[in-house]
């Protein structure tokens, strides 16, 4: 009866923060000066930021009336008792150690648990994820299904762990292994889910070796809904239930709230047992502040609480997945190659598909990415060898990621359908004339994470734009 990819947001608009289109010639400049990427671009020259759905959620009316409450005392926070209560009754975790954000739970986790050599295996980690770990001189370990790593698949749960990957992994170095972390959705490969079933297996499989399991939360609900969605014992159940299932199979979480936590900062660590709150707040003290705090305001943790409960609300998440399955059923209607199915939080393009005389080496996702940038004010970003191509220790020879992609991550409750519209026509118009787009070169690039900082220039008549 209701349509999820058109259905009307839930919600009215209260407030509004102008965007503009600035005209193509200021595009044009505005990203030649900054190299090229993206990230050095001003927002208000951006027209539909599609970057990330990280901090970029709008708060409900309730959220910024919760801010008023927030209790700013250093110790014993009103608000920390909140938020504990609510993390305890969201996801069954009693124990909270707040930070300011995902990556900081997960220095704090890292630091914790894991040792030189070790091997830190998960469904597919995310890149702070797979910092931290190499920051701890451990190896990342991924062991996302094979159907993961295809573009177009049927299968309902690409985030995945491949079970029999996981028993041989444990059988050999179960001793190396200090715990095995589900990123749910899995964000690498397009939002993915990973279903109850899997975590069930993964659960009793590390049990079987006294191996603790955790979840990387950053997309928790988009994930429970999925499963609501997908797999048919859990249809007639609420999402919040199915929330808390999920997590029970787990010691603890972390959480990035800047997505699933419908908040602009924050984030946490959350666990079952006590020892492992009292071990992490050894770490989070020095880190990120005292206990009741971390690296948060008492009134970001009064929004987050109430982020939280609205993030599992069924209303919310129809409008939150089918927007995304709008954008993708639009955009592969136009015959444009994305990531199939959608994921939970963006759309997926398969740049090397459209762009196939840029080889790798030549940044084809970037060429898409400025191109959107330029054509119609849309910023998304490249998630291919500009991203993730690094050099092989042993052979000195430049390794390629399987695929060259762009993400177009949307924002929770922050765009509306005309939005998406305006998106659809933009990537169409410029994926027609693909074979004109150039490839790019580095002129500056850091040592680390050189996607955010890099510089670039087109190659050949230095017109990115014709
Ligand atoms: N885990 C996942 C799955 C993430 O997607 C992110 C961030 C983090 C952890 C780190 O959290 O940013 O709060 O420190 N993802 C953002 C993105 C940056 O654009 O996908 P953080």
């Amino acid at each position: 009866m209701t349509d999820e990819r058109t259905l009307p947001e839930p919600f009215k608009i209260k407030m509004v923060e102008p965007v503009r289109l600035i005209p193509r010639k200021r595009r044009e400049e505005a990203i030649r000066e900054a190299g090229y990427n993206v990230f050095n671009l001003r927002s208000q020259d951006v027209f539909v930021d599609l970057l990330t759905d990280s901090g970029t959620s709008a708060m409900s009316d309730r959220q910024w009336s919760a801010l008023m409450r927030g209790d700013e005392s250093y110790a014993g926070s009103r608000s920390y008792q909140l938020l504990s209560k609510t993390v305890s009754c969201v996801f069954g975790y009693p124990h909270l150690v707040p930070t300011h954000q995902g990556r900081a739970a997960e220095n704090i986790l890292m630091t914790m648990l894991v040792e030189e050599g070790d091997r830190v295996v998960g469904n597919m980690h995310f890149d702070t994820t797979e910092g931290h770990i190499l920051l701890q001189k451990a190896k990342p370990v991924n062991l996302l299904i094979e159907e993961g790593y295809e573009v177009v698949s049927d299968h309902p749960f690409k985030g995945n762990i491949d079970v029999q990957r996981l028993q041989d992994e444990l059988e050999r170095h179960g001793n190396r292994v200090p715990f095995v972390l589900l990123t749910v959705t899995c964000n690498n490969n397009g939002g993915q889910p990973v279903s109850l079933q899997n975590i069930k297996q993964v659960s009793e499989m590390v049990r079987a070796h006294d191996i603790p399991l955790f979840f990387d939360a950053a997309r928790f609900a988009e994930n429970a809904y999925f499963i609501k969605q997908r797999e048919p014992e859990y249809a007639d159940w609420t999402v919040q239930d199915i929330a808390r299932k999920m997590f029970s199979y787990g010691d603890g979480c972390t959480m990035s709230a800047k997505k699933d936590g419908l908040v602009n900062i924050g984030g946490f660590l959350a666990f079952a047992d006590r020892e492992y709150f009292d071990e992490a707040i050894k770490w989070q003290i020095p880190f990120e502040g005292f206990i009741t705090y971390g690296g948060q305001a008492g009134r970001d943790m009064q929004a987050l609480s109430q982020g939280l409960y609205e993030v599992t609300d069924i209303d919310y998440l129809r409008q939150r997945t089918g927007q995304v399955r709008y954008l993708a059923e639009n955009l592969r209607r136009r015959e444009i190659p994305v990531i199939w199915p959608p994921g939970g939080h963006g759309v997926y393009i398969d740049a090397q598909q459209v762009l196939p005389h840029i080889p790798p080496s030549q940044f084809p996702g970037q060429s898409l990415v400025v191109e959107l940038y330029i054509e119609g004010g849309v910023r998304g970003v490249e998630l291919g060898s500009l991203a993730f191509a690094h050099e092989d220790p042993d052979t000195q020879e430049v390794v390629h990621p399987p695929l060259q992609l762009v993400r177009l991550a949307i924002p929770r409750r922050v765009y509306t359908r005309r939005h998406m519209d305006w998106v659809v026509d933009v990537v169409t118009k410029v994926c027609r004339r693909g074979g004109q787009l150039p490839g790019y070169s580095l002129t500056y690039e850091a040592p680390v994470l050189r996607h955010f900082t890099a510089q670039l220039e087109p190659i050949g008549a230095g017109k990115a734009s014709e």
